[in-house]
């Protein structure tokens, strides 16, 4: 099935300069960027973005780097995309991420792990329009 689905590169990957190589992962992975634009998170768009999380012991932790640098956002759209970024980024803590993966590859810590990825159709939808309009999404 055709999908969307919510990419950010994190602050840390972003001052890094890791963006062109996450961004190529993705492309050569076959998907399609439809939208993409780099700005600085608010406290208030954190809590949006990560409500689920907040109230858990590491949320102020989480936010306080999330808002601290500019990051980048993007749309990606392709065949089973949700899942398929998730397997490309690998899993939450890089040192326990495959190689090959981008957080094994680009990340340094579970806080500082380079990207973000929705975590199924809801979420990819919800976290899309958190960010962007229809009219700032190309497909
Ligand atoms: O991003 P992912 O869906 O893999 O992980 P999550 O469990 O939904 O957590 C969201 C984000 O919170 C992570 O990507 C980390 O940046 C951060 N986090 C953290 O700072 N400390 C933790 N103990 C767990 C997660
Ligand atoms: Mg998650």
């Amino acid at each position: 099935m055709i999908e969307s689905t919510l990419v950010l590169i994190k602050p840390d990957a972003f001052a890094k300069h890791y963006t062109g190589d996450i961004i190529k992962r993705y492309e050569e992975a076959g998907l399609q960027i439809s939208a993409m634009k780099l700005l600085q998170m608010t406290p208030q768009l954190a809590a949006k973005h990560y409500a689920e999380h907040v109230g858990r012991e590491y949320y102020e932790g989480l936010a306080s780097f999330m808002t601290s640098a500019p990051l980048i956002a993007m749309v990606l759209r392709g065949e089973d995309a949700i899942e398929r970024v998730r397997q490309l980024d690998g899993v939450t803590d890089p040192a326990k991420a495959v190689p090959g993966t981008i957080r094994h590859d680009f990340a340094e810590s579970t806080r500082h792990n380079a990207v973000h990825a929705s975590d199924g159709p809801e979420s990819a939808v919800r976290e899309i329009h958190i960010f962007f309009n229809e009219t700032e999404i190309y497909i």
